[in-house]
């Protein structure tokens, strides 16, 4: 199958060049006098698309720039990389496989070749697979050891097996159905075993191991565990089948571990795991929602696809915010991102997004191995507003480096109180306004003067009083927080992340870099448990081990 090709070195694309004049010619640009110039700023710079609204226009752009920008990912090849992308070519070059999460939302009677083979059918399957067991729980018709029906499900996964279902189920708690409480062990750390476990009862609890490899050590030592758990609390072995379903490419191992064969649902090598939730690793999301929800989800990611794929370049959001992250990263020097989510049902969205962007774009080479010339990712963080504005936004405003931000609030509130929600939306929009129109040294001056100070003390406050401005930011809203529009929210992001890294040439569905921790990890392990002969590589690691061997108890 047909390889993704991308150009060698980006950097000296001719619209790379006209970037970097251009940003030159942009250096004294202010967003107040842009927007005081011009009334039609905001409609110009703001689009919808699968129920969100993208307002970017307190960005440090022109319509030159978004010109540019759109000259920059058309020479890069981008529209072809997005075909090669959904039609299932090896775009995971490292890997040698497709990446075809977007399969995962398509419609029945689509088809999606891999090698000649369409895989549309088994999607569809799993997805048919999936119904069935929610049904069979939520109607009390899968009995644990005891004959009790289940009431909990516990999530036995990490990264990618743990965030997007996470976020999502955490998202649509306002979907919630029939009262089947699901519950997330992620951790190696006993004390969030004990946690989790501490609230539940063995014989209603349905435990998933959710693992693209069976082979995550965090996950395989939290299944033993629940295992032991299970057997502690009275289950007999030989039921121990009713508590235990995998989700796993790797039936294998899984049913090694003691799972049911009829109980594992299959996961494919082309679905990346932080790409996953739209599979049956999304299986607690339909177990918290229903099935009927679930699928709208897909609906939404599914919507924003079609956009994605057939959009203009200067009317697509995913291509938008991917040329925006890359005009600041590679000609403004910003080297972080800021998600900021003004609703509590969103706050699990940076940690998603901090697997999603950096473990995809933290790369350092191109498709074809050689290094790449730019900055790639950049630093995701962030966390919920208002909560954020009363701790690190100060640094937003008036810190050395410039970090560009993505604002997200929805309209309506699916739990309003009093006023809560104006007052929500109205901190989201005041500090995107903040951060654009800053506070000049006059205007600090003016309103110290007219407190009553005199100019010797306005001299010494006014330089702590001025605010830069001119700090560029994009704010999503979307109606209400529905499974539809989650949906479409997450897939932007899948496609922004993807729009950057076709701009810089690397493989954003490979995460080698991970691995070497994993490696390293078991060597570790096997001198703190004294089964290593000789020392560890390195003095450090060596001293912080044997500080380990001589204090542990128990
Ligand atoms: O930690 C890296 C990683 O490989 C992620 O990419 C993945 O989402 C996670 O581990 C879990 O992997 P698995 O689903 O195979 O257990």
């Amino acid at each position: 199958m047909e390889y993704y090709q991308h150009p060698l070195d980006v950097t000296q694309l001719a619209s790379w060049k006209a970037l970097q004049e251009h940003r030159k010619a942009m250096q004294n640009f202010r967003m107040r006098d842009a927007f005081a110039a011009d009334p039609q700023r905001f409609s110009q710079f703001s689009l919808s698309s699968s129920g969100l609204f993208l307002d970017y226009s307190k960005n440090l752009i022109t319509e030159q720039t978004r010109e540019l920008l759109v000259n920059l990912a058309r020479e890069a090849g981008l529209e072809g990389a997005i075909r090669t992308l959904f039609d299932g070519a090896y775009v995971n070059s490292s890997e040698h496989r497709p990446a075809l999460h977007t399969a995962l939302r398509r419609p029945v009677g689509d088809s999606v070749q891999i090698d000649g083979q369409d895989i549309m059918p088994e999607v569809h399957r799993v997805l048919n697979q999936m119904t069935a067991l929610v049904t069979r729980i939520h109607n009390g018709l899968w009995r644990g050891y005891t004959e009790k029906p289940i009431t909990d499900v516990v999530n036995i996964g990490i990264g990618g097996s743990f965030l997007g279902p996470q976020l999502v189920s955490e998202a649509l708690v306002p979907f919630t159905q029939r009262g089947v409480r699901c519950h997330y062990l992620a951790n190696i750390d006993g004390s969030e075993f004990r946690e989790v476990t501490s609230k539940l009862a063995a014989d209603t609890t349905l435990f998933i191991v959710s693992s693209k490899s069976f082979g995550t050590l965090e996950t395989l030592k939290n299944a033993q565990a629940a295992r032991a758990w299970c057997l502690a609390q009275g289950c007999p072995e030989p039921e121990l089948h009713k508590h235990f379903i995998a989700v796993s490419s790797n039936v294998k191992m899984a049913v090694e571990f003691g799972i049911a064969e009829e109980n594992i649902f299959p996961m494919w090598d082309w679905v990346g795991g932080r790409y996953s939730l739209w599979s049956a690793i999304g299986l607690p999301i339909a177990l918290a929602i229903g099935m009927s929800n679930f699928k709208d989800l897909l609906a939404g990611a599914y919507a924003m696809d079609q956009h994605f794929t057939s959009a203009p370049f200067e009317e697509n959001m995913p291509v938008l915010l991917g040329l925006l992250g890359v005009w600041y990263g590679n000609f403004w020097g910003a080297t972080s991102h800021a998600i900021l989510p003004y609703d509590h049902h969103l706050r699990n969205f940076v940690k998603h997004l901090q697997q999603l962007d950096m473990e995809s774009n933290g790369k350092s080479v191109r498709q074809d191995g050689s290094p790449v010339s730019m900055e790639t990712g950049p630093v995701i963080w962030g966390g919920v507003g208002c909560n954020g504005q009363h701790a690190y936004h100060q640094l937003l405003h008036q810190g050395t480096q410039l970090i560009p931000g993505d604002f997200i609030v929805p309209v309506v509130s699916h739990n309003p109180v009093a006023d809560h929600q104006q007052w929500l939306y109205a901190n989201c929009l005041s500090q995107s306004q903040a951060l654009m129109l800053g506070k000049t040294r006059e205007e600090a001056e003016a309103e110290l003067r007219e407190k009553g100070l005199g100019e010797a003390e306005i001299a010494k406050l006014a330089p702590h009083k001025v605010i830069p401005g001119n700090r560029p930011s994009n704010t999503l809203v979307l109606e209400r927080i529905s499974p539809r529009r989650l949906g479409a929210l997450v897939a932007l992001y899948e496609h922004k992340v993807f729009v950057q890294s076709v701009i810089w040439g690397i493989n954003c569905f490979d995460q080698w870099g991970v691995e070497l921790g994993k490696e390293l990890g078991k060597d570790v392990y096997q001198h703190i448990i004294g089964r290593s002969e000789g020392k560890a590589d390195d003095g450090s690691t060596q001293g912080l081990i044997d500080y380990f061997r001589g204090r542990h108890r128990g």
